[in-house]
């Protein structure tokens, strides 16, 4: 990274402190959270032992914090051994049995509530239905369905027999699920006959037998949920319908005790070569970052109704709607669909209906949702929001305004919250009853991290407003372990940069003068496509993989919506296509779909007789950039091989173009 690129833009002076009455109601409160920091600054180890022997049930006590003999294989709590999903339900039963644990709603409209001894129970009855098929410690299950309670008493009936589970998104291909299944070694597949998304049935159960005819041996069987109820071909001797499994099984299920160590599940991620990188979490850092910081960041009360609209295919959906707000016994409502469906209400009905209070989505749904213009949320009774969040990408201060004063009528503070897959739970984020925040700003590291930038060399970047890379100086409970299958991996990625001595998270960052943190985006090879991470290598390879393709180069353009678009640019075996090339490029962007799933559809594709590359062979991926985005090139492009690229590059030859 040239460090001296990076400047920020941004110069936002505005602030907002909490509202006294919410401040005053808050935990923790101004004088909380200075206790908290103090005591991690005092003994950084002392205090995650501290908060874990509080926050967590242990059915055998830890007596070792932290192991550093393998960094940056960090282990946290090992010898304590306990069950995620006792912490999650088992632990509720006494006091809020019949509190409502999810309360969720199809897209068409039907709600279901679960208070936490149904859910107990059907945890319970799943995790019994597993084990009678002889999964337990250490099988990996792939979970491929859509949003509702199933996929949630899924994952938790994993944890409780100490089996990992590693969610796919159901918007990912069969390609990309294939992939997946055979990274982890799974035995098993649960998915659903399909789901509902904007009015569409999504076909999963036939993916499901595309992956699985086209790979993915170390399936045995598949558990099919009946959700959509349309026909689905069901396999004698592997699918097995989800009703069937559970019938007669019993509502109470001994746990399985695993080590604080124990992986909880694989996520996988997009990196910046090819091939998804299976995060490992942990069961015991992971569950106690997600239930801290459920706490700290939300400010969860016995009353709150607290909806976070992630998927669970991705962590957000793990940590803020699986784990974090369960550990809390809080409220949490599910909803399957799309936001605009059956009109451009429905998320703002869902808040009116539910009474919601708590509500955390991420900034590409609100920059959509503004467009269609104030007086679709105004026509609904936000009245229940006291909190609001964003995750996810780098909310802008337009966005952000709006968010504050048109959905939480200038009443309801805003948390920014940083972090990633691999974190495991927020790490920087306004605590809202006591930092005032600024538009644009995810404010501060939370207790217990040491977050910092740091230039080329590695040195703290001490002058306000000017970037550098984003580390965690400290290990954290919640982070990942390693990359499935590929701890070298691990290393290289997150830690070589600086010698191993923190995490880079692979992001730029800035401080200002109040040492708020301020994220610019992306240093690697990564996209941040409507709040989700694409590796520019996996569009590219996919491109690459079509017939009439030579060779690709994906690079991010700036998007209103999205965020950043798809941008690639496509050399072609033989002449390179002109005139007319809709139809192509419509092919293409097709091929793109079926290999990685629809997000990673390219918005535009140029072709062109070659790509620019600089002597040592590498594509000039700034240039590429800088053309997409339609910039002036200051780049020196003398060593170009054939200087006339660039017209091509920039369609200004009229020829080539995509749409
Ligand atoms: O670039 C940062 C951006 O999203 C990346 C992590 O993506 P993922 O692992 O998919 O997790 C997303 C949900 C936690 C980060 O490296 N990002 C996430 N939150 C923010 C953000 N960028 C700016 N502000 C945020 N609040």
């Amino acid at each position: 990274m040239d460090n001296k690129n990076i400047e920020s833009a941004l110069h936002e002076t505005r602030q907002f402190p909490p509202a006294p009455a919410f401040a005053a109601a808050a935990h923790p409160n101004v004088g909380e959270l200075a206790a908290l920091h103090a005591a991690a600054e005092r003994d950084h180890v002392g205090f995650w032992a501290d908060q874990a022997r509080s926050a967590l049930q242990w059915h055998k006590p830890f007596t070792q914090t932290l192991d550093e003999s393998d960094a940056p294989n960090y282990r946290w709590f090992a010898d304590g051994q306990l069950n995620v999903s006792v912490n999650c339900t088992d632990v509720h039963l006494a006091q809020h049995g019949d509190k409502a644990a999810l309360i969720f709603e199809a897209e068409q409209g039907a709600v279901r509530r679960l208070s936490y001894r149904e859910l107990h129970a059907e945890v319970c009855r799943f995790a019994n239905a597993l084990r009678n098929l002889g999964i337990g410690r250490g099988d990996r299950v792939i979970l491929y369905l859509p949003l509702v309670p199933e996929a949630i008493i899924a994952m938790q009936a994993c944890a409780r027999i100490g089996a990992i589970h590693s969610v796919v998104f159901g918007g990912f291909s069969a390609l990309s699920l294939r992939d997946r299944i055979e990274d982890a070694g799974a035995r098993l597949l649960i998915t659903a006959d399909g789901g509902h998304r904007g009015g569409n049935v999504i076909e999963l159960k036939a993916a499901c037998d595309k992956a699985l005819s086209e790979g993915g041996a170390s399936i045995e069987q598949v558990i099919v949920l009946q959700h959509t109820a349309h026909d689905v071909p069901m396999q004698a001797g592997r699918d097995l319908w989800w009703h069937d499994v559970v019938s007669g099984q019993p509502d109470h299920c001994e746990p399985e005790w695993v080590g604080a160590e124990h992986p909880l599940f694989l996520l996988y991620t997009s990196g910046s070569t090819g091939k998804p990188k299976g995060i490992q979490h942990s069961s015991g850092g992971y569950l106690l970052g997600a239930k801290l910081t459920a706490q700290w960041v939300f400010d969860l009360k016995p009353a709150d109704v607290f909806w976070c609209t992630a998927d669970v295919g991705w962590i957000t959906g793990h940590s803020y709607v699986a784990y974090g707000p369960l550990a809390n016994a809080a409220t949490v409502v599910l909803y399957e669909g799309g936001p605009t469906w059956p009109d451009a209400g429905r998320f703002w009905r869902i808040i009116q209906d539910h009474r919601v209070s708590i509500f955390y989505t991420a900034p590409t749904a609100l920059r959509a949702l503004m467009k269609l213009g104030d007086h679709i949320p105004q026509q609904y009774d936000l009245s229940s929001l006291r909190l609001l969040g964003s995750v996810g990408e780098p909310i802008n201060p337009e966005a952000w305004m709006w968010y504050r004063s048109v959905i939480g009528q200038d009443r309801c503070p805003i948390v920014d919250t940083w972090w990633q897959t691999e974190t495991g739970s927020i790490l920087i984020s306004p605590v809202p009853g006591v930092t005032a925040t600024k538009p644009g700003s995810c404010t501060r590291p939370l207790p217990g991290i040491v977050a910092d930038i740091v230039d080329d060399e590695g040195h703290s970047v001490t002058t306000p407003d000017t970037g550098g890379y984003l580390v965690i100086r400290k290990p954290w409970p919640a982070m990942l372990r390693t990359i499935w299958n590929d701890n070298e991996r691990y290393v290289s990625t997150y830690w070589e940069r600086f010698q191993n001595r923190y995490y880079v998270a692979g992001d730029s960052a800035n401080r200002d003068a109040d040492g708020y943190f301020w994220i610019m985006g992306r240093i690697d090879d990564v996209l941040n496509v409507a709040g989700h991470r694409l590796g520019t290598m996996e569009i590219e390879s996919a491109l690459v993989a079509h017939l009439r393709v030579a060779e690709a180069a994906v690079v991010g353009r700036p998007h209103e919506i999205k965020g950043e678009a798809v941008f690639a640019y496509v050399v072609c075996r033989g002449e390179r296509p002109t005139g007319d090339t809709r139809e192509f490029v419509e092919e293409l962007r097709k091929w793109v779909g079926e290999q990685l799933g629809a997000i990673a559809k390219p918005d535009e594709i140029r072709f062109t007789d070659n790509l620019p590359k600089t002597r040592s062979g590498k594509i000039m991926r700034r240039l590429l950039r800088t053309i997409a985005r339609g910039e002036e090139i200051t780049q020196d492009i003398s060593t170009l091989e054939n200087p006339g690229i660039v017209e091509q590059l920039r369609g200004d030859d009229g020829s080539g173009k995509g749409r």
